[in-house]
């Protein structure tokens, strides 16, 4: 028998308490799925300890959507997925694991989790771990004091170790018992495969609990943790958004300690997966998402919201605005009330005002587009200025077309280029016109109508006082 691991993964259960048609492993905290997180710990824990684990789901309720959403993201993962066809309770979970995974027995150690424990950290398992083996026990299970342990199951310590009672079986006096099961636990696998087929289901649930197997007579011992919020199990959404905000205090506190000046952090949703580099000062009220990086000294105002976005160091992305897959160049200048769309590509030394909003569009060095306009499937030349009010008409009602502009051009505000349109380089563009065609470097274009201008003739059109 190596020293390995089983590692076993409880996410069958309906997670009927949430209300709401997702399964509980693939609620989202932070951008990232529950059952996400603890294999992603669990993977840490094994890498850094240098273990043999093998990985174990057990899966039921909408078991193809968990299943596929785990396979997506941990693609270099080796994940055993087992079905338990009818949920009776967790130690009928783990007899379905022995069923169904012959090799269970070669692994020494077998760890058993629930997939609704994002908190967990690797710390944990390690000191369970290290517990196990230097006392030689044959279990051992994790245990924190709870404000308020309501539905969870408690450890009744007695003169010969502990037993678990869960709270619909407990009696008034074990209810009022503050330390409970954290539904951690990591068995000797002989062990756990000698009794579990012995589990019974005389209980108020009529479920085969897993607990009944960390008894007062065995060797077996219960660890107690300090700090609740590690065990948080998501239950219900109200405990799903208290599991997001301790995540989110950990990714904030991360950033804080790199040398990233975060601002009023309870206002702000940044992922985990999100880089920020040093100095960089993000105002309140900022959502910053997935693949975002920002660099050093860059200001992020306040209601920004970045959604896999990178900003290279120095710019300014200024408030409220709304960037996504776009790419910002150093020394570059966004907002306020921006927004990049997707393919957006803004050099260095680039400005984009007000209310401007872009797609598919590169802007090399030192181009401005600074004030309210349209700028979609087009590439902008170095230092070219646009003026208020510039449109890129690239669709024409069945195909978008490209507009090229060269470097070093003006165009003047309240222009509306048609494309496919190409305006070369040192080009200037009349305030006001229309541009179909093609405007040749160094050209100067105009088109728009000739003023009118009549003496005298404005009180035909003035009410009369
Ligand atoms: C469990 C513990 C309780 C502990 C609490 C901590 C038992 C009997 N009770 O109760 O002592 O205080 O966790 O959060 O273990 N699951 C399956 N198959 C099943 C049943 C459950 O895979 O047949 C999975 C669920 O999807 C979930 C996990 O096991 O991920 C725990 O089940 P849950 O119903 O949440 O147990 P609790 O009532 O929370
Ligand atoms: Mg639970």
């Amino acid at each position: 028998m190596s020293d390995g691991f089983n590692i076993v993964i409880l996410a069958a259960g309906k997670g009927t308490r949430l209300k709401i048609n997702t399964p509980k492993p693939l609620c989202k905290a932070l951008g990232k799925t529950l059952v996400e997180y603890v294999i992603e710990e669990l993977d840490s824990f094994s890498q850094d300890q240098n273990l043999q684990a093998d990985f174990n789901v057990i899966v039921g309720h909408e078991k193809d959507l968990v299943q596929k959403s785990i396979e997506k993201n941990f693609p270099n993962l080796k994940i055993n997925f087992i079905h338990q066809k009818e949920q009776l309770g967790t130690g009928h979970a783990v007899q379905t694991f022995f069923e169904n995974n012959q090799q269970a027995l070669k692994n020494k150690n077998t760890l058993v989790v629930c997939a609704d424990t994002p908190l967990l950290t690797q710390d944990i398992f390690f000191s369970l771990y290290s517990r196990l083996k230097r006392n030689d026990l044959e279990a051992v299970a994790a245990t924190f004091m709870a404000t308020d342990p309501t539905g969870l199951g408690r450890i009744v310590r007695g003169e010969k170790g502990f037993s678990i009672v869960e709270h619909k079986d407990a009696s008034d006096g074990e209810l009022a018992i503050k330390e409970v099961n954290a539904a951690l636990y990591i068995f000797k696998t002989q062990y756990l495969r000698s009794h579990i087929d012995s589990l019974d289901t005389n209980n108020k649930s009529g479920e085969f609990y897993l607990t009944d197997l960390l008894k007062k007579d065995r060797n077996v011992s219960a660890e107690l943790f300090e700090d609740e919020n590690l065990f948080l199990g998501v239950n219900d959404l109200v405990q799903l958004e208290l599991a997001e905000e301790i995540l989110s205090a950990r990714a904030i506190r991360k950033l804080q300690r790199s040398g990233v000046i975060v601002k009023k952090t309870s206002s702000q949703y940044i992922e985990s997966s999100v880089e920020v580099g040093r100095e960089s000062i993000i105002y309140p009220h900022t959502t910053l998402i997935g693949q975002t990086k920002i660099g050093q000294n860059c200001i992020i105002e306040s209601g920004v919201v970045l959604k896999n976005t990178v900003v290279l160091d120095n710019s300014v992305i200024r408030a409220n605005s709304y960037c996504e897959s776009a790419h910002i160049g150093n020394h570059t200048q966004v907002g306020p009330m921006a927004r990049l769309r997707e393919g957006t590509k803004i050099g260095d030394q680039c400005k984009i005002g007000n209310f401007v909003e872009t797609k598919k569009a590169q802007l090399d060095k030192g181009a401005k587009v600074s004030h309210l306009s349209y700028v979609g499937d087009a590439q902008i030349g170095e230092n070219t200025n646009i003026g208020c009010g510039f449109i890129t008409c690239n669709y024409d009602g069945a195909q978008k077309h490209q507009t090229i502009i060269g470097k070093n051009s003006f165009i003047g505000s309240d222009v509306q280029t048609i494309a496919p349109l190409s305006i070369g380089d040192n080009a200037y563009i009349g305030s006001g016109s229309t541009i179909n065609k093609d405007v040749p470097d160094n050209a100067f274009a105009i088109a728009r109508e000739r003023q009118t201008t009549k003496e005298d003739m404005a009180k035909r059109f003035l009410k009369k006082k």
